[in-house]
């Protein structure tokens, strides 16, 4: 039978909430509860359980699995948020705001291993440690970037690849792999992964400017603030005339201002410049390459419609 991604996503979140954790010390469980309980749209282990019931029936059989990719999800966020500076996700505070820096550290350390024994050894191991390896490096280099004021598109597609990418692309990689799928098969849902993931990227950059602070629930600007290098400002650097050009970087140098004055006028620089239509245009082309992707794995048409269908979801996704 073939599951519907609503009963997919209502089974993760019903695993999610029967998972148990030692009380002491609550300060390292506590979070982590916390954080997982938290909400969440749950891509990536549905994307695992999708892809392993394009072949086999069941797929709440490596649930564990999915959870486990859920769970080190969930840990890059917590670390990231800190990261990041960021204050809130999910409507709610972070967690190096509720508790502090040190419970933030330690309590995403344990995730990351709780995440590794879910997964347990099976014939996916190797992948899921290649893609939570993967994962930091694209963050150190997103890091290293909000140094950097010559970062080109290219440079930029290769760090997104590795820390958001590359996590779509294994869920499904892994959940083929462990229903027996082919190597080819295996190799293009991962592509199908690779385009949608990076297309994910992107939309999340555009969100972190223009989305509805009532349904995205984290809080826009963060990326301005911080001069990350975002498809946005990486195109705009790219498009502005000398004199756009010139204010934008001016704001990025600024070491003390005003973060929502210097929000509100790097959004005006990119609707001048034109940005959000741009934007746009790219997350369309990257999810049409993932479709593409897709048309390549070897089983019935019909059968792909719902895994169809979850991208149809992402591109309109609003948070
Ligand atoms: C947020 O991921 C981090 C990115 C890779 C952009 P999601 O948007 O999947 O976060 P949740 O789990 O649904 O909150
Ligand atoms: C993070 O990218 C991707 C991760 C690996 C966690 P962002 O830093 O843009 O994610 P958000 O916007 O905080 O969710
Ligand atoms: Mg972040
Ligand atoms: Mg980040
Ligand atoms: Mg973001």
């Amino acid at each position: 039978m073939l599951y519907s991604i609503d009963q997919l996503t209502k089974l993760v979140n019903e695993s999610i909430e029967k998972l148990s954790f030692p009380k002491e010390p609550s300060h390292i469980y506590d979070p982590i509860r916390y954080v997982l309980s938290g909400g969440g749209k749950r891509v990536r282990s549905v994307l695992m359980l999708l892809s392993y019931n394009l072949y086999k029936d069941h797929p709440e059989s490596i649930m564990q699995q999915a959870l486990a990719l859920e769970t080190y999800h969930n840990f890059t966020l917590l670390h990231d948020d800190l990261i990041d500076k960021s204050d809130l996700r999910r409507g709610k505070p972070t967690v190096h705001k509720k508790w502090n820096e040190n419970t933030a550290i330690l309590s995403g350390d344990t995730m990351l291993m709780i995440a590794y024994k879910l997964f347990g050894n099976n014939v996916a191991t190797s992948d899921f440690i290649d893609a939570t390896l993967g994962v930091l490096e694209g963050e150190q280099v997103d890091i290293d970037f909000e140094e950097r004021m010559d970062v080109t598109e290219a440079e930029y597609m290769d760090m997104i690849r590795l820390k958001t990418a590359f996590l779509l692309a294994y869920a499904l990689k892994i959940g083929a792999k462990l229903a027996g799928a082919n190597e080819a098969d295996q190799q293009n849902l991962y592509d199908f992964g690779l385009q949608m993931g990076l297309a994910f990227q992107v939309q999340d950059d555009l969100l972190d400017v223009y989305a509805d602070t009532a349904v995205f629930q984290k809080k826009l600007g963060g990326d301005i603030v911080e001069n990350k290098k975002t498809y946005l400002l990486i195109q705009a650097l790219q498009k502005a005339n000398a004199e756009q050009k010139a204010e934008l970087e001016a704001w990025i140098d600024k070491t003390e201002c005003d973060n929502e004055e210097k929000i509100a006028a790097v959004t005006h620089l990119y609707n001048i410049i034109g940005i959000p239509t741009l934007t746009q245009q790219c997350i369309e082309s990257l999810f049409e390459a993932a479709h593409k992707s897709l048309d390549k794995v070897c089983i019935p048409e019909e059968r792909k419609a719902e895994v169809r269908a979850f991208a149809h979801k992402l591109l309109g996704r609003r948070y």
